[in-house]
């Protein structure tokens, strides 16, 4: 497998923010499954993130942790994380393919008890990374019409909505939007986007846990 190589600290150069991220591994499936299971209507089986982790070459997955377990410890349901997680627990993930010259984001999830402090945003932020990492030029996505939460947050990445696939998904029958970002090596791209990554940077680095 050509394996994709992170820079120390990904996707910040400092350890200023207290959750880290990095390739997603096998062993890392026992904690991914549950939130799998709660963050989609449909979710993967595990031996589908296990050939995506051990067959395709194509394949780019991350997770994100919190960096110590200080940051569980300050979490308002900490006890409840502590004995069901542990003290470092894997709080979200996402992937993508690396097709040609596009990055197209298969999967992005965080922990129901994580959301809402910018980590979703920077799990996105480090698909872009790994998609610039492997030399992709824009960086695609499904969502559903009805995830706007989802939406707010591609949107304001700078994702744009170019087309809709009718009754994409097959459980409900509902279209998917189709997301795209322009070239992520423009100039005009990558001023804005450093300027969102450094807003953000600042948000998760002061942020505590009980938001
Ligand atoms: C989509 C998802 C990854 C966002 O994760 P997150 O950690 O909450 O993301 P962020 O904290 O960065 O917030 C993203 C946006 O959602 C909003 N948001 C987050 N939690 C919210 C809540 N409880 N109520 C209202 N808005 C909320 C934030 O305000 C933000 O919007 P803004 O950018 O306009 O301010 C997460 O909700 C999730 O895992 N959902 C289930 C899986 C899924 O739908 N994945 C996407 C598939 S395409």
């Amino acid at each position: 497998m050509l394996q994709l190589v992170l820079p120390p600290e990904f996707p910040f150069d400092d350890l200023c923010v207290p959750y880290r991220v990095d390739l997603m591994r096998v062993p890392d499936l026992p904690q991914i499954m549950p939130i799998e299971q709660v963050a989609f209507p449909a979710p993967w089986p595990a031996t589908a993130y296990r050939y995506e982790l051990t067959r395709n070459d194509l394949s780019v997955y991350l997770v994100m942790r919190p960096r110590s377990p200080l940051v569980v410890a300050e979490h308002p349901n900490a006890r409840h994380l502590l004995r069901r997680h542990g003290a470092v627990p894997v709080v979200g993930y996402g992937g993508f393919w690396n097709i040609v010259d596009e990055a197209h984001v298969s999967t992005l999830a965080i922990h129901p008890d994580w959301r809402g402090r910018g980590l979703g945003e920077m799990m996105l932020t480090s698909l872009i990374d790994a998609a610039i990492l492997r030399g992709a030029s824009e960086v695609t996505l499904e969502v559903r019409v009805s995830n706007v939460m989802a939406q707010r947050l591609y949107r304001r990445i700078g994702f744009v909505e170019v087309g809709r696939r009718k009754r994409y998904y097959r459980d409900n029958d509902e279209d998917a939007l189709i997301m795209t970002t322009p070239c992520v090596k423009e100039t005009a791209f990558r001023d804005e986007y450093a300027r969102l990554k450094a807003v953000l940077r600042r948000r998760l680095a002061t942020s505590r846990t009980e938001q």
